[in-house]
């Protein structure tokens, strides 16, 4: 062990740790990565609870047991974000949360944190329940549409009018609709492509990605100057990161540092919460027991009426559905860590620069910490079973410093989105329809035509 090697809490026990079996020579596990990661990754816990997997000529390290994936999580200092995919995303998101490193995350943290705070939470339920009564009304019965598009739509509106509630947003929404998809799939592509060639080739894609990713740019630096000027509190979340100081310091974030936040929330917040609603409305389809209990709440609870955010707790059923949503499909199905000094983990040396994979999509599939971990069974969050659910293995928000700062608001949005619709609508599933999990930049369901039916 180097000296500079800090001892961490895993090395007083017994770990197996393993290679993940099925490495090529030359390019490793990187075929089965690009192939099928997840099936890939979720055979990965029979074989240790700390898998090495060698990713062409890259080592990259997979804790399968939720211990080891917590001392990872909750050791930020040795764990930074990092790597490759960080410094892809960079020309993206600039510097704010989700890249920036270590000790500048602290103090970013700090001066974001109160725009989230649950005083301000009501605000954002009101734009949640309008926007989602919008969509409700939107469909025409029996007239099939693509559930995952209308959720991506749905969500940017929310994000987009929280973030900026002038009559900026309606202008702010069609570009973040239109730009949006066309970034984050390029994004994806980047981060996948090891030998960064790609970005520099002269394709079309990579020509619709940079006018994309500049009109994006020019909105946000318009709308930032404009609330700068007028200097006003509007209940927002862009006025909340304007007025955010640092109790420690008092300084406060500069123009560049908001322009990165907005950014970092709009790529970070749309797709996420888009994605787990889909899924939540083909799982209703799949199950419908599931999806009779979940009407009996709503009709219980709300009597027809829209849902509110005084609603929420007694909407515990709906809470449910989209809580076993996101173990089956946790959006963020794959993030990254890299040690930034020589360290241990489950007794393992690990070099500085050495790659960690965390999955929550791996530990959710995993039939040690979940029985029938493929069955779509809310009742499984029943507090009188959710008790048995072994501790640090439900992780679709991640953990630790950088844990997703909007879970609640997007467990409010998506609650209420899941309410307002399934008390309006049964959305059938199409027979000639499949559907296949994509891992991409979020666990997403692909195109999901639907068939709406008034209830
Ligand atoms: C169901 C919806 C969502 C899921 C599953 C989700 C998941 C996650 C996860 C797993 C992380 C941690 C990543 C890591 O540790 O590297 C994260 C971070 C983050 N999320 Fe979310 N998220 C969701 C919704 C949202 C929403 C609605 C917003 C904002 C409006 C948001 C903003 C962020 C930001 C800014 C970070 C970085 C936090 C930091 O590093 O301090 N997320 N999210």
């Amino acid at each position: 062990m180097s000296t500079r090697t800090a001892r961490q809490p895993s090395a007083a026990r017994d770990w197996r740790v393993s290679t993940a079996p099925g490495g090529l020579p030359l390019i490793g596990h990187a075929l089965r990565m690009g192939r099928g990661p997840l099936e890939f990754l979720a055979s990965l816990p029979a074989h240790g609870d700390l898998v090495e997997l060698r990713l062409g000529t890259g080592r990259a390290y997979l804790p399968c047991h939720p211990d080891l994936v917590h001392e990872v999580l909750l050791n930020a200092r040795v764990y930074d974000t990092g790597g490759p995919v960080k410094e892809k995303a960079r020309p993206i998101l600039g510097n704010g949360l989700i890249t920036s490193d270590w000790a500048d995350h602290r103090r970013q943290r700090r001066l974001v944190q109160p725009a989230f705070h649950s005083a301000r939470l009501p605000t954002y339920a009101e734009v949640m329940q309008q926007e989602c009564a919008v969509e409700a009304r939107s469909w025409e019965a029996g007239r099939p549409f693509d559930v995952s598009t209308a959720m991506q739509a749905l969500t940017a509106r929310v994000t987009a009018r929280a973030l900026f509630s002038t009559e900026i947003a309606d202008r702010a929404v069609a570009e973040i609709q239109r730009s949006l998809p066309v970034i984050v799939h390029g994004a994806y592509r980047r981060a996948m492509d090891p030998t960064g060639l790609l970005a520099r080739l002269p394709l079309a894609a990579n020509r619709r990605f940079d006018e994309a990713l500049t009109r994006l740019h020019g909105l946000i630096h318009r709308i930032v100057e404009d609330y700068r000027t007028a200097s006003t509190d509007r209940g927002d979340l862009l006025s909340a990161l304007l007025s955010a100081e640092d109790p420690e310091t008092g300084a406060r974030l500069d123009d560049q540092e908001i322009h990165d936040q907005v950014m970092t929330l709009l790529l970070a917040g749309i797709e996420t919460t888009a994605s787990a609603l889909a899924w939540s409305f083909h799982l209703l389809g799949q199950n419908p027991e599931a999806e009779a209990a979940l009407h009996a709440e709503l009709d219980e609870v709300l009597d027809r009426r829209p849902p509110a955010y005084a609603d929420l707790p007694r909407l515990d059923r709906t809470q449910r559905v989209f809580t076993e949503s996101l173990r089956l499909y946790p959006p963020a199905w794959l993030f990254t860590r890299t040690t930034v000094q020589a360290t241990e983990l489950a007794g393992h040396e690990l070099r500085p620069g050495s790659d960690i994979l965390i999955s929550p999509y791996v530990l959710h599939h995993n039939p040690a910490l979940f029985p029938d971990p493929e069955s779509f069974d809310p009742d499984r969050w029943l507090p009188e079973r959710a008790k048995d659910v072994t501790r640090g293995s439900y992780l679709p928000f991640g953990a630790g410093s950088r844990k997703c700062i909007g879970d609640v608001f997007g467990m409010t949005e998506a609650t209420l989105a899941l309410a307002a619709i399934a008390s309006r609508w049964r959305l059938r599933p199409r027979p000639d329809t499949t559907v296949h999990p994509r891992p991409h930049m979020s666990l997403s369901s692909g195109p999901l035509l639907m068939v709406p039916e008034p209830r």
